[in-house]
């Protein structure tokens, strides 16, 4: 069974402390919601999990599946099952979509024996869910894209790729209504009950679809209140300045 364990996490970027003592327990099935103020630390969470170079661990643990990931480097903890869908994806001129999926699911899977006919096939399938056209495949990943096909392209390679743990970083902000039912979808239908996730987002609309099993709010760098669903409504409703004062 599948379980991502975060314990006192604290972590800082050029010096600023941004991570203090972060405690997330999260298993395969399971649904996190992760809220909080701009500014608090969520995408920094993200960052440190999957090993990004610029944010530095001060102490704490991260484990996938009893295996310790602060000293594993970005490419060991992705083939271990940890995927972030990132709040603002990046453009990587030169290289190809086709490419860069089959690569990097071969990496996740060499045991698989899937054709690479069969493969793309499986690709396009799900491009077309995800309302890209072939085309996409051709261009160089993100080149050019508009914001919400950035986005839709990191739906397309969360579901190509089939990962353990997978962080969703404001997936729900610059889609449009269809894509954010497809997301909705998506979790519900076809990883549920296999795959852990923990959702960044702002707002309880994409959490009337996808019913969270937790929902967490960090602010300044900690998790400052634990509950269920009924949270991100009083947050909404509410604001976090209750939450800060508590
Ligand atoms: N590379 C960096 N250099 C300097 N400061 C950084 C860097 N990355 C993050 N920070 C700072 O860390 C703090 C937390 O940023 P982070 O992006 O994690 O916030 P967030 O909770 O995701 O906010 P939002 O809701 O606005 O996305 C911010 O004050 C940000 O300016
Ligand atoms: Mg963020």
């Amino acid at each position: 069974m599948t379980e991502l364990r975060i314990i006192d996490l604290s972590a800082s970027v050029n010096g600023k402390k941004i991570l203090n003592g972060v405690n997330l327990h999260i298993k395969g099935g399971e649904i996190h919601a992760l809220m909080g103020p701009n500014g608090a630390g969520k995408s920094t969470l993200g960052n440190v999990l999957i090993g990004h170079p610029n944010y530095v661990i001060e102490g704490g643990s991260i484990t996938l599946d009893g295996k310790e990931f602060v000293d594993k480097t970005p490419e060991e903890r992705a083939r271990a099952g940890l995927f972030l869908a990132f709040q603002s994806p990046i453009a990587i001129p030169g290289v190809k979509i086709s490419s860069f999926l089959r690569t990097a699911y071969k990496q996740l899977h060499p045991e698989d024996k899937t054709t690479v006919t069969q493969f793309y096939d499986r690709v396009k399938k799900e491009l077309k869910k995800v309302g890209l056209d072939e085309s996409f495949l051709s261009r160089s990943v993100n080149d050019g894209f508009s914001g919400g096909e950035r986005k839709r392209l990191e739906i397309l390679q969360m579901v190509i790729l089939r990962p353990k743990i997978i962080i969703l970083d404001e997936i729900d902000s610059g889609l449009d209504v269809d894509a954010l039912n497809l997301v909705a979808t998506e979790i519900m239908d076809y990883f549920n009950g296999e795959v852990g996730f923990l959702m960044i987002t702002h707002y309880q609309r994409i959490l009337k679809n996808i019913d969270p099993n937790f929902v967490h709010v960090l602010v300044n760098g900690r998790i400052a209140k634990e509950g269920n669903k009924e949270l991100a409504v009083q947050i909404e409703e509410r604001g976090y300045d209750w939450i800060r004062s508590e």
